[in-house]
């Protein structure tokens, strides 16, 4: 990733500070560092550094201006933010292209399309100015979240770079090298007086903040500090060391249980993985039995992909009764709800089909799932496990969240390259082609002693 970049900027260097080419766009979840990114280039190459937020820009004239004839007519925002940066060839940086909404007014997209390109720019033309303006010496960097919902066209004119989240070991270096020194000078605090460990940066990572970039846990990293400012406003002088055993006396309880390998496994209960806007996160998939018909419940607002890969998994489980020790009868007396509770997660999306159908299984069977276990996957009606997208952020944020193992499909195989050494290390992962090596690897073989709550067709015969 960082060659691309400075193979880029040597190009640019070389041409004398023409931008002709590519837009880069840099995609990637919140506090991974984009914005700081494009801030270090806009310095490397000694320009003025300009950021323009797009998120929620609906409207053409914001980018484009109004024509005059319009009452409260402005110039847009580009020409106003060239204006107030006072240089011709600044870098500007669209933050959050991928937030760029449209209506009735005109499409934003397409207005900002001939700001970006070298063939129309030198000439652009603001509504309200009316006379034509050279961008060709402007240096544009785009910023988003998620890359699919950036516009096509926009996104086919933009190199696309990605900055995928940290793992545990990247956060612990960025903490030690830039974050801690400074928070240590935002809050005035003598070098000597704090010592934070290791052992506590971790803890801070693994119990105080749960995302991908780092910007919760500078947050934090703040908040010691300024727990450090406090006791040296009391006169209390000495360095203090503070480590994971009293990192709590600064920060409170814990926020996030690290160890989720520790829950109990239990019946109906599986742990999926997702990709969100933020990186990627545990989701767990809810599976219980009801007396009814062999209906389908579902609850959790899911989108339609997540329903269908819902009813997809339920006929697999059927198609495999037998196999799976399921009396025949059980579907004329139980209906199946399956539940994915709120949270951050996009309810969509057919990468929950393995977790659903692990879920299921398990409250048809009343075999426990293993909770350390943590899968993905999309699935066929037959039971093959079709590859899934984001596999690196899922397989972070599985071990951010403590897994053992990671079920993932065979066909993801080579997206392992992007996940780092150290979060290998620590998990097992094992590629599936079937489901049935999913139900095998996650599912314990023996059924709990405790009877079912709702009695199974067996007993009725
Ligand atoms: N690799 C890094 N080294 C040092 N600091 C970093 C690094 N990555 C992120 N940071 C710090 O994390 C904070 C958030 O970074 P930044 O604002 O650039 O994130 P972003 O990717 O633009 O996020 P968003 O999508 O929310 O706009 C900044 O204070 C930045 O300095
Ligand atoms: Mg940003």
């Amino acid at each position: 990733m960082k060659r691309r970049i400075l193979d880029f900027l040597a190009v640019i260097k070389l041409k004398g500070g023409e931008t002709r080419g590519p837009i880069l766009c840099f995609v990637g979840p919140p506090g991974t560092g984009k914005t700081s990114l494009g801030q270090s280039i806009g310095r490397a190459l000694g320009r003025k550094f300009i950021r323009m937020s797009l998120g929620g820009v609906r409207d053409e004239a914001e980018i484009r201006g109004h024509r005059r004839t319009y009452v409260g007519a402005m110039p847009g925002r580009i020409i106003q933010e060239m204006k107030r940066g006072g240089s011709n060839n600044p870098l500007i940086m669209l933050d959050e292209v991928d937030k760029l909404g449209t209506d009735y007014r005109g499409d934003p997209a397409s207005a900002l399309l001939e700001v970006l390109d070298p063939a129309q720019n030198f000439s652009f033309t603001d509504h309200y100015l009316d006379v034509a303006f050279d961008l060709s010496r402007v240096f544009f960097i785009a910023t988003a979240n998620v890359q699919d919902t950036i516009p096509g066209p926009l996104r086919d004119r933009m190199e696309i770079i990605e900055l995928p989240g940290y793992t545990e070991h990247e956060k612990l270096e960025i903490a030690r090298r830039y974050l801690l020194a400074r928070q240590k000078q935002e809050n005035g605090i003598p070098e000597d007086s704090l010592r934070l460990s290791d052992g506590g940066i971790r803890e801070i990572i693994r119990s105080y903040t749960r995302e991908a970039g780092v910007r919760n846990l500078e947050r934090e990293l703040g908040s010691v500090c300024r727990g450090i400012a406090r006791k040296i406003a009391r006169g209390e002088t000495e360095t203090t060391v503070v480590g994971e055993e009293n990192i709590a006396d600064f920060l409170g309880p814990i926020r996030f249980r690290w160890e989720l390998a520790s829950e109990e496994d239990e019946v109906g209960v599986a742990t999926g993985l997702a990709a969100t806007a933020v990186g990627g996160d545990v989701l767990f998939v809810e599976a219980a039995t009801v007396p009814g018909k062999g209906r389908l419940i579902l609850t959790g607002k899911l989108g339609d992909v997540m329903q269908e890969s819902a009813q997809a998994a339920l006929t697999y489980a059927r198609s495999r009764a037998l196999t799976l020790d399921i009396a025949p009868a059980f579907f004329d007396k139980n209906d199946l709800h399956v539940h994915v509770p709120a949270g951050a997660i996009p309810k969509d999306g057919p990468s929950a089909g393995v977790t659903m159908a692990t879920a299921l299984v398990s409250a048809m069977t009343r075999r426990r799932v293993r909770k350390d276990v943590a899968m993905t996957g999309e699935i066929t009606l037959r039971g093959k496990v079709l590859p899934v997208g984001a596999i690196r952020d899922k397989v972070l944020a599985a071990h951010r969240a403590g897994s053992r193992s990671v079920i993932i499909p065979r066909d993801n195989e080579n997206d392992l390259i992007d996940v780092p050494e150290e979060v290998r290390r620590d998990l097992s992962v094992l590629l599936v082609e079937h489901v049935d090596e999913v139900l095998k690897a996650a599912l314990h073989s023996e059924k709990t002693a405790e009877a079912p709550r709702l009695e199974p067709a067996t007993s009725a015969n």
